[in-house]
């Protein structure tokens, strides 16, 4: 078992940390927060994410886990160092490397010999590179080992992943960073930097591509008169496209996709490039907030700014409190242009919320369909399907849904009177 410093304790350090002492390994995760820190060492975990509570109180109590402050003082000691910091979209779409090079030297002056650092973080293409000459340490190898971990469902990712990626310069250094998953079960693929820090990017500028066809799809059957949630099922089916990935909705977001395939786009750019394709999965992606917007308004009929919106679903996806790039929010601020009054309830949101000031957040479902003139549904949570929808019927002024998740029950919605839009379909 193996020594492990984690750099940076958001989402992907803090369940890199959490996996590999549950794997066994010895881990200390460092951040430069210090109030983080002392609430992470109490077992306070300050994201919604299935079971990183439980992984981390388990990796407290076994000692395999500890927390400290300051990237150094984690590093001293250990073997592996994996770099888990953020890396934000700067103004030119690039991503802004500044965490990365900052960890990068404040580790350099302690690493023991020998030792490999990693890359966990989504960094441009060539940043491998980059961290080994902030370092200026030849007795020290440096490796990317990129994450596929989604929000809500990060820790079975990692434990149960579809691969380990890892790409490194030096055989073995590659062999040592893939013993750190001799308890996983999947397939390691070993390639070089460029090629490894290239299958994060381009897995998911795909992924958000197809989430842009579907959605492309979805509005194609609206205007021919087809049911998209039957196009997808019979797409699926054919396994080169497989049934994953395939849900229409209000337009995709989070922290990764966006960023990533802006990032990407600007990577290629610069290497003489340009991937006007991913440019277009953008715009469509952009293209699909106004549509969602634009159907909320229609269904609000004239006058909207006397009228009331009610708005399910914040976050960027169910099973997470990130609001990051969240189409809900996107769509959210296109309908309140409008000068609609909203009210909106999440599970896991309280407000209020700095991009959408006016809205007014509520702690109960119900209360936010009082007085509304439409329903929208933006966020894909479960608990939404199986609420009194008599008595969200009898709180509304009008019954109209416009359900952008195409998640509520159709059927059982207009046996009840509701007037149901969903999308593509
Ligand atoms: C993503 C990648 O999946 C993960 O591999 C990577 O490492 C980090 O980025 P995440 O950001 O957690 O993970 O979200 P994901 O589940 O991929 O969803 C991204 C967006 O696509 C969300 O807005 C989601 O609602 C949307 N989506 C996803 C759909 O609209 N339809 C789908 O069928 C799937």
């Amino acid at each position: 078992m193996a020594r492990i410093a984690v750099i940076g304790t958001g989402y992907v350090g803090l369940t890199t940390g959490a996996c590999f002492a549950h794997l066994g390994h010895d881990v200390v995760c460092a951040d430069i927060d210090e109030a983080k820190v002392a609430s992470l060492r109490a077992g306070e975990i300050p994201i919604v994410e299935r079971n990183l509570d439980r992984f981390v109180h388990e990796g407290i109590a076994s000692g395999k886990l500890s927390f400290v402050v300051g990237a150094a003082e984690a590093s001293k000691d250990c073997e592996f160092h994996y770099l888990c910091v953020p890396t934000p979209q700067g103004a030119d779409g690039a991503a802004d490397l500044s965490f990365l090079e900052t960890a990068a030297a404040q580790i350099a002056p302690v690493l023991p010999t020998g030792s490999v650092v990693v890359n966990k973080s989504t960094v441009p293409v060539g940043s491998t590179g980059l961290v080994a000459s902030v370092m200026g340490r030849n007795d020290v190898e440096v490796v990317s080992n990129p994450e596929f971990l989604r929000e809500g469902s990060a820790i079975d990712d990692f434990l149960n992943p579809d691969r380990v990626v890892i790409g490194a310069r030096d055989q073995e250094a590659a062999i040592r960073v893939a013993g750190l998953y001799s308890r996983v079960r999947a397939p390691v693929m070993v390639t070089d930097p460029i090629s490894a820090e290239t299958i994060k990017y381009a897995s998911n500028a795909f992924l958000a591509s197809k989430l842009s066809f579907v959605n492309a799809i979805a509005n194609l059957c609206e205007a021919v008169g087809a049911d998209v949630n039957d196009v997808v099922l019979g797409m699926g089916y054919d396994k080169r496209i497989g049934k994953e990935f395939l849900r229409p909705g209000p337009g995709w977001g989070g922290s990764c996709f966006p960023k990533d395939t802006i990032a990407l786009a600007k990577i290629a750019e610069d290497a003489g490039y340009e991937f006007s394709f991913l440019r277009e999965v953008l715009k469509v992606n952009d293209e699909q907030f106004d549509r969602t917007a634009a159907k909320v308004i229609a269904a609000l009929g004239d006058d909207p700014s006397s009228k009331q919106v009610a708005c399910w679903g914040l976050t960027f996806k169910a099973g997470t409190d990130d609001l990051r790039q969240s189409p809900a929010i996107e769509v959210m601020k296109r309908v309140a242009a409008s000068g609609v009054s909203i009210r909106a309830y999440d599970p896991v949101i309280s407000g209020p919320l700095a991009d959408l000031p006016d809205a007014e957040i509520v702690s109960d479902p119900y209360a936010a369909t009082d007085g509304a003139a439409v329903l929208v549904v933006l966020t894909e949570w479960d608990e939404f399907r199986w609420l009194d929808f008599d008595k969200v019927a009898g709180n509304m002024a009008s019954t109209t849904v416009v359900d952008a998740r195409n998640l509520l029950d159709r059927t059982q919605l207009e046996r009840r009177g509701f007037d149901y839009r969903g999308i593509g379909r």
